[in-house]
């Protein structure tokens, strides 16, 4: 008969892992590679906790590719990630928000694995203890495209060969997830069997499995938007914003809930239903967010546990970019209620 489960019997990230891996789902590889990922996660979660103590609030007094003013730990999250990837020797190329290029790591020996990330999510609100995370996304090595490191006589060609690597459509992403850190430390990952949910136990340092095949409820009448740019929006969208507030039959509007960190408005979406959006406006004409290391990989989760991921009219998956930086319109979450946005915007 089946094992009875022991009520004491836990399951770590590591174990789950390596079950993955036993099941042929992933590969050794890709089991160092988001290993290596949940050792980033859990280094950043402590220096997260402890920023203000470290003296690591504050802004690091340099401007991103994106012309965001830095905060330190954006930077130092960043060293951390990607020192985390090149000693797992496992990856090829890593493209982050706060890399200007995708970098072609050297120390790879085995599986060359495209990684994409956001190291520091919501970083404005750092100062304030207001959530943040990490948000990563992981591709099959380009092999027609393997970048050849020997051959640095013609670098500019190397650099070349990165971006075309890791321009590839969210559809082609082997595994997805995002780190939250807030009241608890939480690891969301897919790896294309649906959506687990690891929380770390602080008492040794591990990420246990408190949620297996989550799925987002199919409506929820919860909005994630800045309404302060709401004068900036196109009318379609302002209807849609002013039908949420229409009391209506049921006499309940929807509720506004925006902590300005997507991770953690994206958690709450998937647990709570809803959703979440950044369109585009006048002052933004693709919106804010990243479409290879924010977008994709959350529309990959949400698209895991049933929800939607769009920019208004298209699959956000089926979106290839162009540039590594590109930006994307993104609302996400509940089928029902992304749909019903698609609508208004049709
Ligand atoms: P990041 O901190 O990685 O640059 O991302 C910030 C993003 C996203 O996390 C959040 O939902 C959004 O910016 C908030 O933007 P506004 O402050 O314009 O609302
Ligand atoms: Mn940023
Ligand atoms: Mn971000
Ligand atoms: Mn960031």
């Amino acid at each position: 008969e089946t094992k009875k489960k022991n009520s004491y019997e836990i399951q770590t990230l590591t174990g789950w892992l390596l079950k993955q891996e036993q099941s042929g789902t992933i590969d050794a590889e890709l089991t160092i590679v988001l290993s290596s990922i949940s050792m980033a996660c859990k280094q950043i979660a402590s220096l997260v906790q402890r920023a203000g103590i470290s003296n690591l609030t504050g802004v690091q007094g340099a401007v991103n590719v994106q012309g965001e003013d830095q905060k330190k730990l954006d930077v130092i999250s960043n060293e951390v990630f990607t020192n985390c990837l090149k000693s797992s020797g496992r990856t090829g190329i890593i493209a982050s928000e706060e890399e200007d290029v995708p970098v072609a790591v050297e120390e790879s020996y085995s599986g060359n694995y495209i990684v994409v990330f956001d190291p520091l999510d919501g970083s404005s609100n750092i100062d304030a203890a207001v959530s943040t995370g990490s948000i990563f996304g992981i591709y099959a090595p380009d092999d027609e495209c393997l970048v050849d490191l020997s051959d640095d006589s013609n670098l500019d060609s190397v650099q070349q060969k990165c971006v075309v690597s890791v321009c590839q459509p969210g559809s082609n992403l082997l595994a997805a997830g995002y780190c939250m850190y807030s009241s608890s430390v939480i690891f969301v990952l897919t790896v294309g069997t649906g959506v687990y949910v690891f929380t770390l136990d602080p008492m040794y340092g591990e990420f246990v499995l408190t949620q297996e095949e989550l799925k987002i409820p199919r409506a929820g009448k919860i909005y994630a938007f800045n309404e302060g740019n709401y004068q900036m929006w196109d009318d379609k969208l302002k209807a849609y914003m002013d039908s949420l507030k229409d009391p209506g039959t049921s006499g309940k509007p929807y509720s506004a809930r925006y902590i300005g960190s997507l991770v953690g408005d994206f958690h709450r979406t998937l647990l709570y239903g809803g959703i979440y959006g950044y369109p585009r406006d006048k002052k933004s004409k693709n919106g804010k967010l990243r479409l290879l290391y924010e977008c994709a990989p959350m529309s990959f989760i949400v698209e895991q546990a049933g929800g939607k991921g769009s920019d208004g009219h298209q699959r956000i998956l089926d979106i290839k970019p162009t540039e590594i930086h590109q930006r994307v319109p993104l609302f996400i979450g509940s089928t029902e209620e992304v749909e019903k946005l698609e609508k208004f915007l049709a």
